[in-house]
């Protein structure tokens, strides 16, 4: 019996993939089809697959060529399954010709020609209406923001606001974009914004932007007041519009592992988690001389206190602040102690003072650890009482890593509410509550 396996991701099943199955069933008797897993795609850069992985491999099974479907879950798995399945034949489309070639060693090694002009990016397009985002705010996270929008498909970057013109001008010409003083004229011309204005600016232009029928994606921390907060989800609400707290590592593949092994149970129940992340800015810096908006927690705050929102929840029992502030007033080091009910967080983070940072999420039977830059999670341990066993997980994380928070935005905007749960509004309730007690706190 001649075994065969081929590989896809088979999304908006089409004729391509039919005739490739056809082919591939007819190489030999017996034939596997590995459908890969939403995590995989996201991992090695296929952002934006529109089926569930459920949908995927019915699809396949429908066809009736499929003997046995899989799971393709990881980079490396193909050769393994090889063997394990004593595969003599591996075939895949004309348009990964070479690619494979490795694979000879342990079986033939077939490309079938791809179907022309037909593919999964191509109906993906088709489907969707292009989505047209503009930028307000044009800072340093906004140059990181349109190169990564640009490897999204689906979104464009159609212009940039800015009240200063020249500013405006600038960057619209760097990236080639347009440039808008006039915000009536800006509004008219996107379905959705990306507010990456000063953090002081942003309850307003949420506001405005939605209050123009935009949806909105707005950087952290969103907002500094709990009913602030409140009141824009609302207003989205009522207007059906989507509003989107944009923290990266909440989207990114690496943290989602980590959280999804944290809530598993493998090192028991959580009884503290610990989060340190500090980057030392220039003196003059915006970071460090603002006395209101700026200081180290409201600029890093965002990204400490996810894990623990994430794993210990909000309904915290006491929280505390303290603080190491420079000569201009600002925060230069913040330490945030919550105590719960049945466990312990602290946030710690830095523009002025260098430490360690990790994240330390601790159980009844194990702890996890990452290290800096966790935020960016590409790597982690889970540890044990038995020193000798350390397990070890690591996950991609592509570019500046913004690519996963704004395929999420787009997969609400065409979806629905499917994905709320990697932030919830609920979390980014608590978020802009904590950045408010800290700002009382260091008021007084
Ligand atoms: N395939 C094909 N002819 C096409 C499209 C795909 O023969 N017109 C083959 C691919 O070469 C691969 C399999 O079908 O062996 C699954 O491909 P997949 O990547 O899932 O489909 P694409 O349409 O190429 O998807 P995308 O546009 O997302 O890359």
């Amino acid at each position: 019996m001649v075994r065969v396996i081929t590989y896809g991701t088979f999304d908006l099943f089409h004729e391509g993939h039919y005739r490739l199955l056809q082919r591939a069933k007819a190489l030999g008797d017996y034939l596997i089809v590995g459908v890969t897993t939403e995590n995989y795609d996201k991992a090695r850069g296929k952002l934006g697959v529109v089926d569930s992985v459920i949908t995927r491999i019915e699809n396949v099974k429908k066809t009736g060529f499929a003997d046995e479907v899989i799971i393709e879950e990881s980079a490396g798995q193909k050769f393994n399954d090889i063997k394990k399945y004593r595969i003599d034949i591996f075939t895949v489309g004309s348009d990964w010709t070479g690619y494979f070639d490795y694979l000879k060693d342990c079986c033939k090694v077939v490309y079938l020609e791809r179907t022309r002009n037909i593919s999964s990016t191509m109906l993906r397009e088709q489907r969707q209406h292009i989505m047209r985002i503009g930028i307000i705010g044009n800072g340093r996270i906004a140059n990181r923001f349109v190169p990564e929008a640009r490897l999204v498909s689906g979104i464009t970057v159609q212009g940039v606001y800015n009240p200063h013109p020249h500013s405006a001008k600038r960057f619209a010409e760097k990236w080639e974009i347009d440039g808008y003083e006039d915000v009536e004229l800006f509004y008219d011309a996107v379905d959705a914004v990306y507010i990456a204005s000063p953090h002081k600016t942003h309850y307003e232009y949420i506001n405005g932007a939605l209050e123009h029928g935009k949806h909105v994606l707005c950087e952290k921390p969103m907002v500094l007041q709990r009913r602030q907060a409140k009141e824009v989800f609302a207003l989205a609400k009522k207007r059906e519009l989507v509003l989107f707290e944009g923290i990266k590592t909440a989207y990114c593949p690496g943290f989602q592992k980590l959280l999804g092994i944290a809530y598993s149970g493998v090192i028991g129940s959580i009884r503290n988690v610990e989060a340190c992340f500090t980057k030392l800015e220039q003196e003059n810096s915006r970071e460090l001389t603002d006395p209101v908006y700026g200081g180290s927690f409201i600029e890093l705050g965002s990204y400490v206190m996810l894990p623990i929102l994430k794993l210990m929840g909000a309904d915290y029992e006491k929280v505390s602040f303290d603080t190491i502030n420079g000569e201009k007033g600002v925060d230069l080091f913040t330490r945030v102690t919550l105590k719960y009910r049945n466990g312990l967080a602290t946030a710690t983070c830095g523009l002025g003072v260098k430490s360690e940072g990790r994240l330390l999420i601790a159980g009844t039977k194990g702890y996890i650890l990452a290290e800096a830059p966790w935020w960016k999670t590409s790597y982690f341990e889970v540890h044990y009482e038995d020193t000798s066993r350390v397990d070890k997980f690591s996950e991609v994380f592509l570019g500046e890593g913004l690519r996963y928070e704004i395929s999420d935005f787009l997969t609400r905007l065409n979806h629905g509410e499917k994905d709320d749960f990697k932030l919830t509004r609920g979390e980014t309730v608590a978020l802009a509550g904590i950045m408010e007690e800290f700002m009382k706190a260091s008021r007084e």
